[in-house]
């Protein structure tokens, strides 16, 4: 009985979203899984997939979705994220088309959610604008760094952005960045809120010299980070400072190398889980992170934090409740 509930609140849905989708004009595909839309090259299939290409048209497609209940979560290049195994029911927002043109004023530039992070550095670069060439090896969309505030080699997204624009009840609105908080690999936003773009202000210096800081990071992360394996960067935050990183802990523990199944500890970096083969299963990554947490808790005492965002097919994101009479999903007014 319930599950036969539960298959009529989601073709009420699918109906629903069937609609909204042609009504705005965006791509709506199903059939798509996790496996081909991360990194990591694992996890489960997924309801819907939805590309919208503009930001508008985002903001006005998540107004949408809030206001008859269907759960929603937003994708980029899906770099840091290990989604499970199972059958995520929920609507997977792909930012990846929604990557425009840069606009530059002076020292700021304006970028769009879904433009490629290693592209906007070397944009960037080009115009003769400092701040963010540390970050030019990082395989992932503005959106997801703005997202968790991605840094490297001393530079984070989170110093330079003046300001955020995200969606809220269908239109686009942009917001100081002073009133974002910039943490390690995490900021304020909250579940439920898209990021659509950003203007960055940016500091003027010599193109070459930016360039060449650019290259010395990346060549300092092409020779201590695994490249052309498939990961998610760094697996775990580092722990507080005053103690050991991450990797150099794991490392010290002997744990380069170690395998559950298709997953193991990267042989270059052992802060970094790499999965090996078609068919590779999350289950076997989450198992191995949880692997080395026990070992480091038990021999160092510390509680690695996940890096990754885990996602988790069962954790329900707010299930379409349709209307007790007519079956239909409602708008909530
Ligand atoms: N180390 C080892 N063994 C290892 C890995 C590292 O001994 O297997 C040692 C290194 O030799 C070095 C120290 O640990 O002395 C630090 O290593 P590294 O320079 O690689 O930096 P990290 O702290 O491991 C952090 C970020 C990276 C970022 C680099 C460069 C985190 C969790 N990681 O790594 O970010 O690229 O600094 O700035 O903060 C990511 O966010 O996904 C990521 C990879």
């Amino acid at each position: 009985m319930a599950e036969a509930n539960e298959q009529n609140n989601f073709q009420a849905r699918d109906v629903a979203l069937e609609q909204i989708a042609k009504r705005l004009g965006v791509r709506a595909e199903r059939g798509r899984r996790f496996a081909e839309l991360t990194s990591l090259r694992v996890g489960g299939a997924i309801d819907w997939v939805l590309s919208p290409e503009t930001e508008a048209q985002a903001a006005a497609l998540v107004d949408e979705m809030d206001q008859v209940g269907i759960g929603w979560r937003a994708l980029g290049s899906g770099s840091n994220i290990l989604a499970d195994d199972g059958d995520h029911h929920y609507v997977v927002l792909s930012l990846k088309e929604l990557k425009g043109e840069l606009d530059f004023d002076g020292e700021r530039v304006s970028v769009p959610a879904g433009y490629s992070l290693p592209r906007l550095c070397i944009d960037v670069a080009r115009q003769g604008l400092s701040g963010i060439e540390g970050l030019g090896g990082i395989p992932g969309t503005v959106g997801g760094a703005l997202w968790m505030n991605a840094g490297a080699y001393g530079h984070e997204i989170g110093t330079v952005t003046e300001t955020v624009r995200v969606a809220r009840k269908g239109d686009v609105i942009e917001i100081p960045g002073s009133d974002v908080q910039w943490n390690y690999r995490h900021t304020s936003f909250r579940e439920g809120e898209l990021l659509l773009g950003a203007t960055l202000r940016l500091t003027p210096d010599d193109p070459e010299k930016i360039r060449a800081r650019m290259e010395e990071a990346k060549s300092r992360r092409m020779a201590t980070q695994p490249h052309g394996s498939r990961s998610a960067g760094c697996f775990f935050k580092n722990p507080p400072e005053g103690s050991l990183g991450t990797g150099r802990i794991i490392d010290e523990l002997g744990m380069k190398g170690s395998r559950r199944g298709s997953a193991l500890v990267s042989p270059v970096h052992a802060n970094f889980i790499v999965t090996e083969g078609e068919g590779a299963r999350a289950e076997d990554a989450l198992a191995l992170a949880e692997e080395v947490r026990e070992r480091v808790k038990r021999e160092h005492g510390i509680e690695l934090e996940y890096e990754v965002e885990l996602w988790r097919a069962n954790e329900a994101k707010n299930k379409p409740e349709p209307d007790d009479e007519t079956g239909e999903l409602t708008r909530k007014e």
